[in-house]
């Protein structure tokens, strides 16, 4: 596994090799089509090509739209849309080459419902979900998946660090949710494993919300 991320990622590779899988982590400013060239350049070094794409970096300041410059826009805009944009350019090919790839992105249900001082990052999750929807339509024939998985409020490290618990986000969002406990990282990672896999060979184009039955499409 090859992870790319602006921060030191040694914690996930230990996690990766812990689970008998080998890779290496690199910084890679995922908004930057520059720096995720350089990253698929080292990918192909060490693994030849890729086969999943799991799109999942993302930023999600919390600010009413009043307080919201056009840098702060654009930022969220590409960390989280351009990204996709940037990855799936330098993967794609790969997949189309092999017959076989898959490609996940990382959305949110508060794309169907919205969510207060949060519009630059709904917008942009709406983008991820167009995304995925018209890729599909263009790869299939490729043997590549798209697709995206849409978490509700999870525990990580972003949310336990925001104002999310301050603000009583994780207690609001637990009553919505027909399953009432917070969600977990763990939650989301076994739909991401069962997209990547052979048996969701027939599912593309989809956004799949894993939110403990918070929104039901
Ligand atoms: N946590 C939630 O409640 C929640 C809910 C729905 C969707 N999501 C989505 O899940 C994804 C992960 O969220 P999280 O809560 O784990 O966030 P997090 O802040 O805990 O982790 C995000 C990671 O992305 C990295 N990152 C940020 N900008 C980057 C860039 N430009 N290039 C490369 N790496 C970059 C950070 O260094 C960090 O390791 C995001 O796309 C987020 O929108 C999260």
């Amino acid at each position: 596994m090859a992870i790319a991320d602006l921060a030191p990622a040694e914690e996930t590779l230990g996690l990766v090799s812990a689970a008998g899988s080998e890779g290496f982590a690199a910084r890679c400013d995922v908004s930057s089509g520059e720096s995720v060239a350089q990253f698929a350049r080292w990918v192909e070094e060490h693994f030849g090509r890729c086969d999943v794409l799991v799109a999942n970096a993302g930023i999600y300041p919390v600010m009413s739209f009043d307080d919201t410059t056009w840098e702060g826009w654009r930022r969220v805009m590409s960390v989280n849309l351009d990204s996709l944009f940037h990855l799936t350019k330098a993967f794609l090919p790969g997949m189309r080459e092999a017959g076989w790839g898959r490609i996940i992105a990382t959305a949110s249900n508060g794309f169907y419902s919205g969510l207060p001082d949060l519009t630059p990052y709904v917008a942009s999750k709406g983008g991820v979900i167009g995304f995925v929807r018209s890729l599909a339509i263009e790869v299939g024939v490729a043997g590549v998946t798209v697709n995206a998985v849409a978490p509700s409020l999870v525990r990580t490290r972003g949310t336990t660090e925001g104002p999310h618990e301050s603000l009583g986000m994780f207690e609001k969002v637990r009553e919505r949710q027909a399953i009432r406990r917070t969600q977990l990282p763990a939650d989301v990672a076994g739909l991401v494993s069962f997209l990547a896999s052979d048996e969701a060979g027939f599912i593309t184009g989809q956004t799949i919300p894993v939110d403990g039955g918070s929104v039901r499409v």
